[in-house]
């Protein structure tokens, strides 16, 4: 996808980006200052209500706020999701601060340390234990707190997604229990006065290639098939992951959601409906919720000319938006969508490169880019920042204040 149509989604006033309904400069002076995120309300909305129209009304959506765990981010979809999935003590907090009732919040993440496990266990939250380790902390959390704790068991499956930017299943990983682990696994569990719900299987994340997304989820469906057999009660959640990915560079083509949504339908309305009657499939979700509702605004501190090439100095850089630099797991360095946010109707001029503050090569924002003529206090726009953006970049580095976040 092109930046122009990044521009489009976000829409333009008087020649400028539009973002929550306020021209670009406008709401730069509300903000007070730059660099800052933007995420934008009615994109959200929209977002939500498009996944409820297409994906079969049985699916519950689950928002995984590592994505973007903005506590008034986390509100807001909040009151729109059925499900929140945390990664830590702090992320359990936030949910817990919300709207969202603590057994519709789930648990997952390699290292759950065990003042976590028992917070997670105190609180009611479903806890999706990778390890036999976990097992034992749960266990013990719950006879200390004489609770009977709810879990569910996060499966690394016996097969691998292509295509997925990270993968996150499938051969060896910290990630889950083995598939072939599971049936001993459960027959520890039965007994030991934990609660079990169902099964997890998230294999990788940015796909955006919805035929091998519909046949990750048919084969963890045959996989769970096969595992529930093992288990003494009937599977009551059932997490297919997600992995659905967005369009970072020029070359990505957007995920072909009706695709996905008519696999799901079939699952459904198939196999689902008659192997799992009670199990509630969950779909599980980061950045295609969030990540291309965000923006993340810089202002232009210098233009400087250098043996023929031309820089724009910005206000911030990889130190709030880490991922626009390449350096977030790009194999390949490319250029995120990059705009001049108060001139989105001016022509590109010459290419230029977009550089950050701090003092090292790597902090590169967009590399020999078309922009209009820009100069000293216009205001660059990296698209997609919505995921993954301030909390997986190192802000402390050089010592930069912090930038704002808005959700407007
Ligand atoms: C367990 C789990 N769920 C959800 C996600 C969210 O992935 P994404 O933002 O790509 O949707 C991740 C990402 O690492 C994850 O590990």
């Amino acid at each position: 996808m092109k930046p122009q149509d990044h521009v489009a989604e976000f829409g333009t006033v008087d020649g400028e980006l539009k973002i929550g309904g306020l021209p670009l400069s406008r709401l730069a002076s509300r903000v007070g200052s730059t660099p800052f995120f933007a995420y934008d309300r009615g994109l959200l909305d929209a977002r939500v209500d498009r996944l409820r129209e297409v994906l079969p009304s049985r699916v519950e959506l689950s928002f995984a706020m590592k994505a973007n765990p903005m506590p008034a981010v986390v509100q807001h979809l909040a009151r729109r999701v059925d499900r929140i999935d945390v990664a830590s003590g702090l992320e359990m907090q936030a949910a817990l601060d919300t709207t969202m009732r603590p057994n519709r919040v789930s648990f997952a993440g390699p290292g759950k340390a065990p003042s976590e496990i028992r917070q997670a266990v105190a609180a009611g939250i479903l806890i999706e234990i990778e390890s036999m380790t976990e097992l034992a902390r749960v266990v013990a959390a719950g006879d200390e707190l004489g609770v009977m704790p709810t879990i569910a068991v996060r499966v690394n499956p016996d097969f691998a997604v292509k295509g997925s930017g990270m993968r996150m299943g499938g051969g060896p990983q910290q990630f889950g229990i083995d598939a072939e682990e599971v049936p001993a696994v459960l027959r520890e569990i039965a007994g030991s006065g934990v609660d079990v719900l169902g099964f997890h299987v998230f294999a990788g994340s940015q796909n955006l290639n919805a035929e091998i997304i519909a046949q990750s989820q048919r084969r963890t469906v045959d996989l769970v098939s096969a595992l529930a057999d093992h288990l003494d009660r009937p599977v009551r959640y059932l997490n297919l992951g997600g992995g659905f990915g967005i369009p970072y560079t020029e070359k990505d083509q957007p995920l072909d959601l009706n695709a996905v949504a008519g696999g799901l339908h079939e699952l459904v309305d198939g196999p689902i409906a008659e192997r799992f009657p009670e199990a509630s499939p969950v779909i599980e979700l980061g950045r295609f919720l969030v990540g291309e509702c965000g923006v993340y605004v810089t202002r232009v501190l210098d233009r400087k000319v250098s043996r023929g090439k031309t820089y724009l100095v910005v206000d911030g850089g990889m130190h709030h938006q880490l991922a626009a630099s390449g350096n977030f797991g790009q194999a390949i360095r490319r250029n995120y969508p990059v705009v001049v946010g108060n001139r989105v109707d001016v022509d590109a001029g010459d290419p230029v490169t977009v550089v950050g503050c701090l003092c090292t090569p790597l902090d590169l924002l967009g590399d020999d880019i078309a922009l209009p003529p820009a100069g000293i206090d216009d205001l660059i726009v990296i698209f997609q920042a919505g995921a993954y953006g301030l909390t997986a970049s190192p802000t402390a580095f050089l010592g930069h204040a912090a930038p704002a976040e808005v959700l407007v």
